[in-house]
């Protein structure tokens, strides 16, 4: 197996294992009465999850000697990575303030419901990217 065709296992791997924790979240928030914690380490087991793909998916570029960074689906798939990430960092500061009682719990786990449905949209957009390459 060639080092591109291992960082493209472990990115595609990652997608499924790691991506898979973000739709979790979602269903995990759905739920009245979870302890935050629950989602809380959803939310940060998915965005090292996410720290891998962008590695991954950086370190595909650098063994093709960067011929993938110019391409549009490469670039818009990092924006998707970012702006699932950008959910999920949200998400996490609602529970930071549920905690500190700044927000009331319940109002609380509805930002959570669409941060996590965004979270949930912005991974299916970046596999679509991924997979058609527009
Ligand atoms: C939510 C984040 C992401 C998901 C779910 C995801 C998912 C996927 C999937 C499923 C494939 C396989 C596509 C196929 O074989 O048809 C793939 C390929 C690829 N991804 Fe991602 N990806 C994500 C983020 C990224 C990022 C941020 C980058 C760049 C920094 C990236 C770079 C690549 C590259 C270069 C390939 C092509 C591998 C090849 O076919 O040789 N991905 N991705």
């Amino acid at each position: 197996m060639t080092p591109y065709a291992l960082t493209r296992l472990i990115h595609v791997t990652t997608a499924v294992l790691a991506m898979g924790l973000v739709t979790a979240g979602l269903l995990v928030a759905r739920i009245r009465g979870v302890p935050p914690a629950v989602w809380r380490s959803l939310a940060r087991a998915a965005l090292i999850g996410l720290v891998v793909m962008l590695a991954t998916g950086l370190v595909m570029d650098y063994f093709t000697a960067g011929a993938l960074h110019g391409a549009r689906w490469f670039r818009i798939g990092i924006g998707w990575a970012l702006a699932t990430a950008a959910s999920l960092i949200y998400a996490d500061r609602v529970i930071a303030r549920t905690a500190r009682g700044v927000l009331d719990p319940e109002a609380a786990r509805k930002r959570l419901v669409i941060a996590s449905a965004i979270a949930v949209t912005c991974v299916a957009l970046a596999v679509v990217v991924m997979v058609r390459r527009p």
